[in-house]
């Protein structure tokens, strides 16, 4: 059997297989109330499926005013979760584990008049430039993260993952290239990083369950302003300590810039690698890795413990079958026998 289609304990959580379906922006909330709709139970139900071992809904937003776009689900509101836990009960009768992706969008918040972060610095000539938050403004952004994780858990998800990566409004603070606060929010590595320890003590408070992290490892920077991979190490290792289990490696998306090599398949694996050398809880890799022969040689050499499908997943919903039959996984077992015939 293919480690890739394996049952495994991950990042805290144990898991039919190393699948995990990535956190995908979907903009169906059509009435812009951050609540689900039946596109989610079927967009959703029909990967679980196909036996992913975890769903992670897409970036769901702690305040309303750190949506990255008016359609994205919501958790910053009671309201929102009875339809929410419903969404989880009916992928967990499917089989699968599920988890949310926490976000605020800071800058990169479409549709905001006045999007904020930690200073007053523009995505790009395009966009807006965000108010600079107060200290008061932070540490209530810190209380949503913690109020959504209280919602989250009266929903029933396995874990939560904080979004830290793409550019949103933690990797915003991460980075002395967006944030330039001379205040305890800025300035050293430590400081720039404190908003994300206290967003993780406001999450335990109110989740007893495991809590992953979405890094974005490099900006495709060439000014030399970036954190290191060093810096990120230490970042890692703070994390570690603060209980997160599980750091999800992802890149880009702080500056308007793309990668500075030719892009190809697993290029994004070599962070998570640097990562995993760092530190000793789990990490996830994700970024063209649509080809399952190239997931099972990831895993086995241990370059990453876990495997995000992001745009595969899109394209093909019964990505792991199709998996299971390159990898000669005969042991991979389909929905139910009517997708069993599906696959002679
Ligand atoms: C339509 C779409 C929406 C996305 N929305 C999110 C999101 O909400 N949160 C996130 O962390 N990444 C988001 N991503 C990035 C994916 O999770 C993933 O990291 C990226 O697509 C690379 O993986 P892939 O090559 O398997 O698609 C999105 C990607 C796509 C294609």
């Amino acid at each position: 059997m293919s480690k890739l289609l394996s049952p495994a304990n991950v990042g805290g959580l144990s898991l039919a297989n190393r699948v995990v379906m990535s956190p995908m922006c979907n903009y169906e909330v059509l009435k812009q109330d951050g609540i689900p709709t039946p596109y989610h139970f079927a967009h959703y139900g029909m990967r679980a499926i196909s036996k992913v071992g975890l769903i992670i809904t897409e970036s769901t937003a702690v305040d309303p005013h750190g949506r990255i776009s008016n359609y994205d689900l919501g958790l910053w509101d009671d309201a929102q979760v009875p339809e929410y836990k419903r969404l989880v009960d009916s992928l967990h009768y499917l089989g699968t584990k599920v988890g949310v992706q926490l976000n605020h969008a800071g800058r990169k918040a479409e549709g905001e008049a006045h999007p904020v972060a930690p200073s007053a610095i523009a995505f790009d000539e395009n966009s807006q430039t965000p108010d600079e938050l107060t200290v008061d403004q932070i540490q209530h952004i810190v209380k949503e993260f913690g109020a959504a994780a209280k919602r989250a858990s009266e929903a029933g998800v396995d874990m939560i993952e904080i979004h830290g990566a793409h550019g949103y409004l933690l990797n915003q603070f991460l980075s002395a290239v967006t944030n330039h606060r001379e205040d305890e929010y800025g300035g050293t590595l430590e400081n720039r990083y404190r908003i994300v320890r206290e967003v993780i003590e406001a999450i335990q408070v109110n989740f007893k369950g495991p809590i992953w992290i979405r890094l974005s490892l490099t900006d495709y920077d060439d000014t030399g302003k970036e954190n290191t991979m060093k810096e990120w190490q230490q970042i890692g290792r703070w994390l570690e300590s603060a209980g997160i289990k599980l750091i999800d490696v992802s890149t880009g998306g702080l500056l308007p810039k793309g990668p500075n090599f030719p892009v190809h398949d697993g290029y994004q694996t070599p962070f998570a690698t640097k990562m995993k050398k760092a530190v000793n809880i789990d990490v996830s890799t994700v970024g063209l890795l649509d080809n399952p022969g190239l997931c099972e040689y990831i895993l086995q050499n241990n370059q990453a413990d876990l495997i995000m499908e992001g745009r595969a997943l899109l394209r093909n919903t019964n990505w792991l079958m199709d998996a299971a039959h390159e990898l000669h996984d005969h042991e991979f077992k389909p929905y139910n026998v009517s997708y069993e015939r599906g696959q002679k």
